[in-house]
């Protein structure tokens, strides 16, 4: 299932040398991750991808990120931890709303959670430290999809909650930035609008 790229009609230019070399950036999307099955990267393959996905700007090399898996039966458990959590800390959550943290995890064969190391830092500023860790989740979507897989970027309120950080194993100073479910796309995803770059570009003269 090869997707076909989304560039904006004014800036495709068939056969030119520039179009194939951007391809893989072109091709990215996301697949929901209720299209997602098996088979997902394995582990070793889920090891070089991320050598490709870590890749990425990081002043002062702090390597401000790490993954944690989920896979198999602990996608389950996983949720229904997330689903006592929720009624623990809303009485009033809607059966509805305790139904979607029981199934969320359990279509995609593997969920990466993307944490960012952050706290304080004698030069680099958090935010620049958040920006790296945020861009190793793009390009892990990249990497996955380049491999033939698909994959999409969710967070949701499990990722702010203190409570399913600590279930997770992460540290006061570890965030969870997202959940990448990562799996085989089951059908063609429609493309979506993207952004017209020409009415983003300006210039500035002094
Ligand atoms: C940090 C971050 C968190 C996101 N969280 C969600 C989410 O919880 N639910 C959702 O439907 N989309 C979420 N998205 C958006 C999807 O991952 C995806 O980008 C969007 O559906 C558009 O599809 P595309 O990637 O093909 O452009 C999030 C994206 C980012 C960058």
């Amino acid at each position: 299932m090869t997707p076909k790229p989304d560039v904006p009609q004014q800036l495709a230019a068939p056969g030119h040398a520039l179009d194939a070399a951007l391809a893989h950036l072109d091709t990215r999307r996301s697949v929901p991750f209720m299209r997602l099955q098996e088979p997902a990267p394995d582990s070793a393959t889920l090891l070089r991808l991320l050598a490709s996905a870590t890749r990425v700007p990081d002043h002062g090399i702090r390597e401000p990120f790490r993954f944690v898996t989920l896979r198999g039966d602990a996608r389950r458990v996983f949720g229904e931890r997330l689903a006592a959590r929720h009624r623990e800390a809303d009485a009033d959550a809607s059966e509805s709303v305790i139904a979607k943290d029981l199934d969320r995890y359990l279509h995609a064969p593997l969920i990466v959670v993307l944490v960012a190391q952050l706290g304080p830092d004698p030069k680099i500023p958090e935010q620049e430290r958040l920006l790296s860790a945020g861009c190793t989740g793009f390009a892990l979507l990249q990497a996955a999809q380049a491999a033939g897989f698909g994959g999409c970027w969710l967070t949701g309120w499990a990722a702010y909650d203190r409570g399913v950080a600590s279930m997770l194993g992460l540290e006061a100073h570890e965030h969870v930035i997202g959940f990448i479910h990562l799996g085989t796309p089951s059908q063609d995803i429609p493309g979506r609008r993207r952004p017209d770059p020409a009415t983003l570009l300006s210039e500035w003269t002094p």
